[in-house]
């Protein structure tokens, strides 16, 4: 039994700790087994690019520049904050996610090295990333300043919440965007469809899990939008990853 026991605990010294990054071309990127989204993204140079085209689509969308204040809403292992690294160096950037691994992630890969990315944790609760987290109500608040951001990004994210946290998002957004602010978000979106569906059958994807795939009807998503007090200055359908919509907003004056 003792010769067992010492062999396991020789063999448990062997075992080589599962790296949490990679370096491809002189980026540091989460290793495959960490990222989110589609098996696509699996492919390090894919996600390389798609980091770059991620800051892409803010600087010739929204003219994102060194100055511009992002908020990169569920933000998970900084895919974008890995593009605008490459393309800009550096940026007022705060990222935000409800996963604390991601933001871990973040904080030790990223911020370290680049100051000005800061990365928080928020703990709300969502069926799907953080199930112990608080439940948002009519009081819900970022603890960000008024007026103080000029951009803010969602890919990914209003695809796997509810109605009512997109809404309460919705409504935040409009105090902490300053006058010019834009928004760029992504969610499954079809014309001839419920006004919403939650992981709809024979759609796009084998679901696996709760709130994998949030889908609007895109009249009753754009009156939501309107109601908020937004214009709709772009939308793409079925574009981004796994056949989401990208819509991209500003303020209405
Ligand atoms: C599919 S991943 C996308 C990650 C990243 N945006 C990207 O494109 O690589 C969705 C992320 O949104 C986060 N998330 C989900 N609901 C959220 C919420 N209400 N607020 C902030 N982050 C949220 C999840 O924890 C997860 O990291």
């Amino acid at each position: 039994m003792k010769r067992v026991m010492n062999k396991i605990s020789s063999l448990t010294k062997q075992i080589i700790p599962i790296k949490q990054y990679i370096n491809v071309s002189g980026s540091i990127i989460p290793s495959p087994d960490r990222r989110w989204c589609g098996p696509e993204f699996k492919d390090d140079n894919f996600y390389l690019m798609s980091a770059e085209n991620e800051a892409k689509r803010l600087i010739e969308n929204f003219h994102c520049t060194p100055k511009s204040r992002v908020l990169d809403l569920g933000c998970g292992q900084g895919r974008l904050p890995i593009g605008i690294i490459r393309l800009l160096g550096h940026i007022n950037y705060t990222g935000i996610d409800i996963d604390r691994n991601s933001v871990n992630w973040c904080k030790k890969h990223i911020e370290k090295a680049h100051p000005s990315f800061h990365f928080k944790y928020l703990d709300l609760y969502n069926e799907r990333y953080n199930r112990k987290g608080i439940k948002i109500d009519e009081n819900f608040r970022f603890d960000i300043e008024s007026k103080s951001i000029d951009i803010i990004y969602l890919f990914s994210v209003f695809s796997h919440t509810t109605e009512n946290d997109m809404r309460s998002y919705l409504k935040e957004f409009l105090r902490i965007l300053d006058n010019e602010g834009k928004v760029f978000f992504t969610t499954f979106v079809e014309d001839d469809v419920p006004n919403i569906s939650i992981n709809p059958e024979n759609y796009k994807l084998q679901c696996t899990g709760p709130l994998h795939i949030v889908r609007y009807q895109k009249e009753y998503l754009f009156s939501i939008l309107d109601e908020y007090g937004y214009s709709i200055q772009g939308f793409t359908h079925g574009t981004e990853a796994d056949g989401q919509s990208g819509i991209y907003l500003s303020i209405k004056t």
